[in-house]
């Protein structure tokens, strides 16, 4: 992640005001989580999915949140003990690199946020690694049809407002395959406007074989 680019999400998600509606998704259904799983959600942002996620997964599971901006783990955190959820915790930190053993979680989620960093195909390395085999994931997130002019995808701005790092549908599902992931399923897909550009939001699913 570019310093550029990772000054400009901290800034946005740091000054992002309490209420409003981060998500582009809603994906949790999907993962049917299952009692005594671990689960880690990317880019949790106020937690509202981690802390629903360790819900489901009870007392003999856990949920793992982890976010590159300070502000977001320390609301999330705060929700946890507000809510008296004991089996989640939050971690500050980046999904290129994320900071749990190989092969340590069943599921993955994660909501509009991947969009955000450059390098793909090293986030999907990343959520590959630290699935279990015969883990999987279920995520929402941003792409196009067309690649987006450089000026847009080269402006750290546009990066934060979760559209400049949307790459094609094409690409997309070449990091899927490169990491290693097969039965890539899609759920639902929702096309819209920004800034001129036509821009898709995708849930989907996918398998560490
Ligand atoms: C649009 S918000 C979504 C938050 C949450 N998933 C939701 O649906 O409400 C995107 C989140 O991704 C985080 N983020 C951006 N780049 C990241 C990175 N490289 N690693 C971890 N989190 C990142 C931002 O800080 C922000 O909280």
């Amino acid at each position: 992640m570019s310093m550029f680019n990772k000054f400009a999400i901290v800034k946005r998600y740091t000054e992002e005001d309490e209420t409003s509606n981060l998500s582009c998704g809603g994906n949790i259904s999907y993962l049917a989580l299952k009692p005594g799983e671990t689960v880690l959600d990317l880019g949790c942002g106020r937690g509202t999915e981690t802390l629903e996620a360790a819900k489901l997964v009870g007392p003999r599971g856990w949920a793992w949140g982890l976010d590159v901006t300070p502000k977001m783990i320390e609301v999330a955190s705060g929700r946890a003990e507000e809510e008296k959820v004991e089996n989640a915790r939050f971690l500050v930190g980046s999904m290129e690199a994320i900071s749990l053993e190989d092969v340590s979680v069943d599921a993955v989620l994660s909501n509009c946020a991947i969009n955000h960093v450059e390098d793909k195909v090293a986030v999907y390395r990343e959520i590959f690694r630290v699935l279990k085999p015969g883990g999987r994931f279920v995520i929402s997130d941003i792409m196009t049809d067309e690649s987006l002019p450089e000026h847009i995808s080269n402006d750290p701005e546009a990066v934060a407002a979760c559209f400049g790092g949307a790459i094609t549908v094409e690409e997309y599902e070449q990091a899927l395959t490169k990491a290693g992931f097969f039965r890539i399923t899609v759920y639902k897909e929702r096309r819209y406007y920004k800034n001129g550009y036509e821009m898709i939001s995708r849930t989907f699913s996918g398998q560490r074989p």
